[in-house]
């Protein structure tokens, strides 16, 4: 077939256009739907505890993701405010993730520990007694909304069917661990769970030169 051929032969050249677009689409798409499955947990990352999973859960159906995203930039000025930077391995149990590129409020990818439980609860109840300027939502009915064991339980199953590694011992215990815990609880561990096993500036990649000032 010689290129004459397809330049005065429409209906082929299209169907030749077709097929170039598709394979170089395919063949950027396909090895990466592989890799997603290979990403490993880094070290010390398990699937969320019950009362952080329903936090969690409190989390994505307020819409928090709305102004925090939770994925440190492999940029200096990210680092240098929020520490190392987002890895994968960070996120494998976060369905759906919430990494998020909107950021009315900071980066949460490492807020776990930078606060006191009290001062999550008082900034959740109105966010203007502990910082006088901020613009965020108060979440103050959290702290009368229990949350409900049975349904912990069977999104715990359900995660373990997708592959999660919970064992027999988390799903049976997962009820006793949210009993008489409200929402705001919930949230607030999830929140100090956010970031405890990222690595330390300079454990991987960022070096101290770079960190240094
Ligand atoms: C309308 C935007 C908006 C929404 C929605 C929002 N926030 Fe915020 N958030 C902010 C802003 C702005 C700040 C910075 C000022 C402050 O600390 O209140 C902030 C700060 C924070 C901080 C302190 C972070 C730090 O490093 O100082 C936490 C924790 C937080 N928000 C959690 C949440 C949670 C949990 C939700 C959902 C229940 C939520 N936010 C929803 C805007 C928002």
């Amino acid at each position: 077939m010689n290129h004459e051929n397809v330049e005065k032969n429409v209906g082929l050249m299209g169907v030749l256009i077709a097929v170039a677009i598709a394979s170089g689409g395919l063949s950027q798409i396909i090895p990466l739907m592989f890799q997603a499955e290979a990403v490993e947990p880094i070290p010390g990352v398990k699937p969320y505890a019950a009362l952080e999973l329903a936090g969690r859960e409190v989390y994505v159906r307020e819409g928090c993701y709305n102004c925090h995203s939770q994925m440190i930039r492999t940029l200096r000025f990210e680092t240098e405010r929020y520490g190392h930077y987002s890895l994968a391995g960070e996120s494998v149990y976060d369905r759906p993730f919430q990494w998020g590129s909107k950021r009315t409020g900071p980066d949460l990818a490492r807020v776990g520990g930078r606060y006191s439980d009290d001062w999550q609860r008082a900034h959740l109840m109105n966010p203007r007694d502990v910082v006088p300027e901020s613009n965020m939502p108060r979440y103050s009915w959290l702290a009368d909304a229990p949350v409900d064991g049975a349904q912990i339980t069977s999104y715990m199953t359900a995660l373990k069917t997708i592959g999660d590694p919970y064992t027999d011992a988390d799903i049976a215990g997962a009820a006793a661990a949210v009993e008489g815990k409200t929402e705001m609880d919930a949230v607030i561990a999830y929140l100090q769970g956010l970031g405890r096993h990222a690595p330390r500036l300079g454990a991987i990649g960022v070096g101290q030169a770079e960190s240094a000032p």
